[in-house]
């Protein structure tokens, strides 16, 4: 039996297709009948929004890698307690577009601060509360940023050079590597449909008694 309300997140560089892979949760856990929101980060409150916009507009001025650390666990702060944790008390499962493993993957392994920091404010903000599952998209760097520059205007993120991006996957792929039980590394370097399938297929054998469910005949 699946204990409680779940928090499932989906990470990955620019251009590894997390919309329509968010998507493929979302149609899983619909079929499924449970109870989800879905969420994502930076923001997915007003406050957290706005501090969004301030983290992606393109600026004149550097911007402080110990600012830009700070304002997105400002916002996870916000996130956490107005969005995340009243939605897991209420039983509803949440699914977050990206979380704290982008925080190590693009402040820790992109811009190069020290992890044991990020770890500390993760203690300090989110106390015990981690994901239960997280998906990780995986490409090369530079075939996500071809896909993300395709989709338009760029970010001060996705203007980074491919050198942060590689440093970025390292990280995502040093974190699947250590935590084999929370995260799975999914290879997004294939036809969508195939990608899809994987991510159901995990779901599938995450979560059993929501796939007995799915396929179990109508009853009365
Ligand atoms: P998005 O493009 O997936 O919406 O994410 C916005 C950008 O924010 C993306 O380039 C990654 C970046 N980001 C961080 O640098 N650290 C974080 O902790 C999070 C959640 C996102």
């Amino acid at each position: 039996m699946t204990a409680s309300a779940q928090f499932i997140t989906v990470e990955g560089i620019e251009g590894a297709g997390k919309s329509s892979n968010l998507e493929a949760v979302q149609g899983f856990l619909h079929k499924a009948g449970v109870d989800y929101i879905t969420t994502r980060e930076p923001g997915g409150t007003p406050l957290a929004e706005d501090i969004r916009a301030l983290l992606l507009a393109d600026r004149s001025e550097a911007v402080s890698e110990h600012c830009e650390l700070l304002l997105i666990f400002a916002a996870r702060a916000q996130h956490l307690k107005t969005v995340i944790e009243p939605a897991l008390a209420a039983g509803q499962w949440v699914l977050c577009d990206r979380f704290t493993d982008a925080t190590y993957a693009y402040q820790g392994g992109g811009r190069g601060l020290d992890m044991q920091h990020i770890a500390d404010l993760e203690r300090i903000v989110q106390g015990a509360r981690r994901p239960d599952l997280t998906l990780i998209l995986d490409l090369p760097p530079e075939t996500g940023i071809a896909r993300a520059r395709q989709q338009g205007a760029l970010d001060r993120f996705e203007q980074e050079e491919l050198a942060f991006f590689q440093q970025v996957r390292q990280a995502y792929m040093d974190i699947a590597r250590s935590q084999p039980e929370r995260c799975h590394l999914i290879d997004a370097d294939r036809p969508m449909e195939a990608v899809r399938q994987d991510i159901i297929n995990t779901l599938q054998e995450r979560y059993p008694d929501l796939t007995d469910k799915r396929s179990a005949p109508p009853t009365g």
